[in-house]
């Protein structure tokens, strides 16, 4: 996959991944590394338990260069508070893999660990990119978690026809590659700016002071 240098730049430097328990995490390294090479954008993860049990957080932390937030090794003599430091670092929060499990809790604004808290606390904007077979695709309690995560004013790419891990055969149920994910968040950043050029400027002065700690 190479970069398409004749579309817009992706508006984001500084990109929060959060892995949750879709099967298709197995494909989140290799688009990690090509986020950090092919578009020299920053990476940290968090990852969720069951996320951690599909792809290894050793993995994650290779290809990203960093070390993963983990709701198991939190350091309990830390005074820092990893979802604040993590989302005011970001200036895009991007859900990749999203398990139905995951859009049903950020539908509904539970925060029971630590990417579901991030979630709640992200100033900045939050893509899903939903990973699951076509028949969950589906059901319509996951369309009614998506449109409420859409009208939210969060983002949902959608699966399209492609080879999706959990079936092994070709179905609406595939993420698309990572070139093309970030081309629908690059329109969806820039119309919220459009839209909203102020608020978009505030939430970039509170994000330099919080770039300052975290690498400090
Ligand atoms: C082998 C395996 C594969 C799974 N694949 C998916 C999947 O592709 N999409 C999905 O939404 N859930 C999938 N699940 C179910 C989720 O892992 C489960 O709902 C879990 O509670 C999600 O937790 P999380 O959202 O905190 O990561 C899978 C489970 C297993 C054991």
């Amino acid at each position: 996959m190479a970069a398409d240098l004749t579309s817009p730049q992706l508006p984001a430097r500084r990109i929060l991944i959060g892995v949750a328990g879709s099967i298709a995490s197995v494909t989140v390294p290799q688009s990690i590394l090509w986020l950090r090479h092919e578009l020299g954008v920053e990476v940290r993860v968090v990852m969720t338990r069951q996320a951690a049990t599909m792809v290894t957080p050793r993995a994650i932390a290779v290809a990203s260069g960093a070390p993963v937030a983990l709701d198991d090794t939190t350091d309990h003599n830390d005074p820092a508070v990893p979802h604040m430091h993590l989302t005011r670092w970001a200036d895009l929060m991007l859900v990749l893999p999203a398990s139905a499990n995951l859009l049903a809790k950020a539908a509904h604004g539970i925060a029971d660990d630590l990417l579901t808290t991030c979630i709640v606390a992200a100033p900045c904007p939050v893509v899903f990119v939903p990973g699951m077979n076509e028949v969950m695709w589906r059901k319509p309690a996951i369309q009614r978690n998506v449109a409420t995560l859409e009208a939210d004013g969060y983002g949902v790419v959608a699966p399209v026809e492609g080879l999706a891990v959990a079936d092994g055969r070709p179905t609406v149920g595939a993420m698309p590659e990572i070139d093309a994910i970030v081309e629908w968040v690059t329109r969806f950043l820039n119309e919220r700016r459009d839209a909203d050029p102020l608020a978009e400027a505030d939430a970039l002065a509170d994000r330099e002071s919080a770039i300052q700690e975290i690498t400090r």
